[in-house]
């Protein structure tokens, strides 16, 4: 039996045994009653009655067992010109001395705190912090617009909000505090306290009683110690999209994250304590809650907090002059900045600037990646690139070609084989287990192990009705897709209302919400059609109010606003075309998945269901108007 076969096999026959021995790596205050709680199934709970700190173990154990010396953070920052290194000790100071000064201001163990910030340093500080005291935070990613943001704090109800005055997004400076001031006031709820950290080339104006400078506050404070917490209790909640406009908040918990987290540092990236990992990603989404801040942290690794783009700051050679600066082994980041840099570099030749003999594998995720990207990057780079799945839920790796344990041959197209801890299943409708190379329903058999997601933050029922419901016993991705005969997993994409553009995930159903409030849109639907460097985006079809007599073009710009405006540029919504019905079942649902293979050039199936099949003859037309398929 190969070292792979192994561990999976005893990861699912006795899971508590197999996490019971990977928690020896993170320190307790006290040990866990059970290791799995399985007593009110959907919901588990790992490492009950077991008591830590997720700050303890990321910062201050390193400083007591001997690297405070090591850098602990890297900021590179290209947009500013600068580069800041952080020592472990450093980052211990910083992160009491924060700690101190939010408890002085009333934040303490369970009280929830939003985090608004760019990629700087101040952003994992801010986090740590939190997890010093117990609080839980929420960081809210700086591409989403002011209504977004408001409806996060009316949901986690923060006690303070944290943010910085601004960023430098490509060649713009953004101020954040008009943004952050405009969705403090469309909210219900007020947050006490916004502590602002103030950038040197945008200065936010503080409103007296309210906002407090971050360097003030900090002066002021003593270094608290950490407080050790439940494993079970919550460290963070990250809204995620899901189908509608309101987000899913993804809660985690302390010990089973540490644990995971941890776990998957050597046995996936196959990295070692002291080694220089570099998340590419933005501390707003998962990839930066993990494998920026806490995983590499975990493991006692150099973290790199890159405030830059793959293009653009200064060229497409920007991820190489990191690599090589810093002397990465792994970079992990999502396709979308490969075709970036693959369309202004197409024969790489920014990379023969740089020797990148440190750099050892190249992670992707966080969508599809398509084969040409794939043997693009193994060609230029040289090193195995490795596709890996997961999700905002998971918090690491359900599929991947796991380094550290065996390395398998890679099939283009396909991240491999399920991690362990998942026993991933490809289901039909039905319900029923497919065999190999039939498409399906793609699910994990619970429970799920440690680290993915506990509930969702104050909403059971909708946590099980999301994920559990569907299929009874198992926890339902979204994603379709199929396992081959050799065991590879092979995921084609979303089966719900979600869209990834440039491997950020959004809601079609929420870009739907914004468009029908315009005053002359009856109807709408929004699908995701292929982008050539962000592997989807969002078209819009309207059908216009009856005695609508205005310039269409004029409609077409204010709904472009209002999605930029309600949810944030990240969206990229930029085409609407008018047509004049929707496509339909007879029990009225609007059939997005024709109009999708429709928009690509694909080949579908007649809906049985359909309404009126001649709806299609019209949408085609109309969709070539916009000139799609392209
Ligand atoms: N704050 C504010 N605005 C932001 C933002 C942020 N943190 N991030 C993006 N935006 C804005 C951009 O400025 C842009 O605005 P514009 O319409 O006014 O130009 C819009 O949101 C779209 O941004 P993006 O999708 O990033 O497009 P881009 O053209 O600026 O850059 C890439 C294209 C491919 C370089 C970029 O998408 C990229 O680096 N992708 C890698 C993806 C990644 O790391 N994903 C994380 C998951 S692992
Ligand atoms: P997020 O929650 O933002 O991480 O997005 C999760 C979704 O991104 C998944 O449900 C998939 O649809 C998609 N995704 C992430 N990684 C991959 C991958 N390696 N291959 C295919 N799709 C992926």
């Amino acid at each position: 039996m190969g070292a792979y076969e192994e561990t999976f096999r005893k990861s699912l026959e006795d899971p508590e045994g197999f996490w019971a021995e990977a928690a020896r790596d993170i320190d307790w205050h006290k040990e866990w009653d059970a290791v799995l709680d399985r007593s009110k199934p959907p919901l588990y709970r790992w490492f009950s009655g077991g008591e830590m700190n997720t700050c303890y173990n990321a910062v201050d154990r390193h400083v007591e067992n001997g690297r405070g010396d090591q850098t602990a953070i890297i900021h590179d920052s290209p947009v500013t010109g600068t580069v800041r290194k952080i020592t472990y000790r450093e980052l211990q100071e910083q992160v009491a001395t924060f700690a101190g000064a939010l408890r002085g201001q009333g934040i303490n163990r369970g009280d929830t705190v939003i985090i608004y910030m760019p990629m700087i340093p101040e952003a994992a500080v801010a986090m740590l912090a939190c997890a010093r005291l117990g609080a839980v935070h929420s960081v809210v990613f700086g591409g989403f617009a002011a209504h977004e943001l408001a409806i996060r704090i009316d949901h986690a109800r923060p006690k303070a909000i944290i943010i910085a005055s601004g960023a430098i997004e490509g060649k713009k400076t953004l101020a954040y505090k008009p943004l952050v001031d405009d969705a403090i006031s469309q909210s219900d709820h007020q947050p006490e306290k916004c502590i602002v950290f103030q950038r040197d080339f945008v200065t936010a104006e503080l409103q007296a009683g309210r906002d407090l400078s971050w360097t003030d506050i900090v002066r002021e404070a003593e270094p608290v110690d950490c407080v050790p917490v439940k494993a079970t209790d919550p460290l963070y909640i990250l809204y995620t999209s899901g189908t509608t406009g309101m987000p899913k908040g993804v809660m985690r918990d302390n010990g089973g994250h540490a644990v995971a987290l941890k776990w998957s540092m050597k046995n996936i990236y196959n990295v070692n304590p002291g080694d220089v990992y570099w998340a590419a990603s933005d501390v707003g989404w998962v990839v930066g809650h993990s494998y920026i801040v806490y995983a590499p942290l975990l493991h006692g690794c150099t973290t790199i907090i890159y405030e830059g783009k793959p293009i653009g700051t200064p060229d497409a050679g920007a991820f190489w002059r990191v690599i090589n600066q810093h002397k990465v082994k792994v970079l992990f980041t999502a396709p979308t900045a490969f075709r970036a840099i693959k369309k202004e570099d197409p024969h790489g030749q920014l990379r023969k600037q740089y020797d990148l003999s440190d750099f050892q594998t190249l992670f992707l995720a966080g969508e599809r990646l398509d084969p040409d990207t794939y043997h693009w990057a193994g060609r230029l780079l040289q090193v195995p690139v490795i596709d890996h799945w997961w999700q905002t839920e998971t918090a690491w790796a359900i599929v991947a070609n796991p380094m550290g344990i065996e390395e398998f041959p890679v099939k283009a197209g396909s991240p491999t084989k399920p991690v362990p801890g998942y026993d991933v299943r490809v289901l039909d409708h039905a319900g029923k287990e497919v065999g190999p190379g039939v498409e399906g329903n793609i699910v994990v058999k619970l429970p799920l192990p440690p680290g993915t997601l506990a509930t969702l933050w104050r909403n059971d029922d909708r946590f099980v009705s999301s994920y559990m419901k569907t299929f009874p016993g198992y926890y339902e991705t979204s994603d379709g897709g199929y396992i081959d005969e050799d065991g590879y997993v092979y995921v084609m994409g979303r089966m719900d209302d979600v869209i990834n553009i440039a491997g950020h995930r959004l809601s079609t159903g929420a870009m739907e919400e914004v468009i029908a409030t315009h005053q002359d849109v009856a109807e709408c639907a929004v699908f995701g059609t292929d982008d050539e460097v962000k592997g989807q985006k969002p078209i819009g079809l309207i059908v216009l109010k009856a005695g609508v007599a205005r310039d269409e073009q004029e409609i077409k710009n204010e709904l472009v606003q209002m999605v930029r405006h309600q949810i944030g540029p990240i969206a990229c919504y930029r085409e609407t075309a008018v047509v004049k019905r929707l496509p339909k079942t007879r029990s009225g649902k609007i059939l997005r998945g024709t109009m999708r293979s429709i928009a690509a050039g694909k080949e579908y199936r007649m809906p049985s269901t359909i309404d009126d099949p001649t709806i299609l003859d019209e949408i085609t037309r109309d969709l070539k108007t916009l000139g799609y398929p392209e």
